[in-house]
């Protein structure tokens, strides 16, 4: 992850504010977490599982960031109330909230179990929904809020074995948009970003594809040969990182994303557009 003296921001731009970030210890969600942090903001991480929503507050912490943590499965809506409402009550605010949590695994649609379908598509379009009702009373009562969730690409063009993923996908850059027109009143600016190939464990996980599926396992590759796929087929020609994507929410957070709503942010390199 690129240091924090790295950022283009002024280090006090989101001072005073609070965020809740979802998934936001590890991966993509940790990198949106620390440089959020580090422009001032109070930063929650929500997350289901401790050896990443602890261990990511103690080094974010450990950075002299503002960061607590809380245990949040998105699919559970009540548990998401809970939550929302105790982190607006302890902070008197919350101006952000980034649905980053994400679920997804390659399986053939002809045999994917409903349970598997269930858990992605609850995880990523269930769980969006679920906590953007959630902030939507504070963002209103207070006069405003931002949205920023976590779209992809791979639903631009269809991509075998990810059906339950690209549909729920499709379903938040819907919601997205709706939520963007129905909310503009309330001053709620809702937003989506569509991260591209970036090489976290998460991801890794995610897109190590099944044994004889025929697709390429690109991030089992030796560093050397990842190096040429991205010089091969990202058109800008490296991998992305956390950061890059990190800095796109900060700007959507900062007052540069006043007159922004409705929107869907593409961060990957040139890389779906070059794609066959
Ligand atoms: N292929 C087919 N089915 C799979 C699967 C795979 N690779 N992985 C999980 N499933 C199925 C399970 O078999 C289960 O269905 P069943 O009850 O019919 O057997 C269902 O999906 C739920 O799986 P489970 O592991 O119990 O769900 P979970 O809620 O604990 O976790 C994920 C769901 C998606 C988070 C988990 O599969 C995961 O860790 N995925 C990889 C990491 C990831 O998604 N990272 C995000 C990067 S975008």
């Amino acid at each position: 992850m690129a240091p924090e003296s790295d950022t283009i921001f002024r280090p006090d731009l989101l001072a005073g504010q609070v965020a809740l970030i979802t998934g936001g210890g590890s991966g993509i969600g940790l990198g949106i977490s620390e440089l959020l942090a580090s422009l001032g903001m109070h930063v929650v991480i929500a997350s289901r599982k401790p050896e990443h929503f602890d261990v990511a507050r103690d080094q974010l912490l450990a950075q002299g960031l503002s960061v607590s943590s809380i245990a949040l499965d998105v699919r559970d809506q009540e548990r998401v109330r809970t939550v929302i409402d105790q982190v607006s009550q302890q902070h008197g605010r919350l101006d952000l909230l980034v649905n980053n949590a994400a679920g997804n695994f390659y399986a053939p649609s002809a045999t994917l179990s409903p349970n598997a379908w269930k858990a992605v598509v609850e995880i990523d379009l269930y769980g969006t929904f679920h906590c953007s009702q959630a902030v939507y009373p504070i963002m209103k009562q207070q006069g405003g809020g931002r949205i920023v969730s976590t779209s992809m690409t791979l639903h631009y063009r269809g991509w075998p074995q990810m059906a339950h993923a690209t549909a729920a996908k499709a379903g938040v850059d819907a919601l997205t948009r709706t939520l963007a027109v129905e909310w503009a009143p309330e001053r709620i600016r809702v937003n989506a970003i569509a991260p591209g190939p970036i090489p976290t464990e998460g991801v890794r996980k995610a897109f190590t594809p099944l044994p004889d599926s025929g697709i390429p396992d690109v991030f089992a590759a030796a560093t050397e040969r990842m190096e040429q796929y991205a010089r091969d087929r990202i058109p800008l020609g490296r991998w992305g990182t956390p950061r890059d994507v990190a800095n796109m929410v900060a700007f959507l957070a900062s007052p540069g994303g006043d007159w922004i709503t409705g929107a869907i942010f593409v961060i990957d390199g040139g890389e779906w557009l070059a794609k066959s």
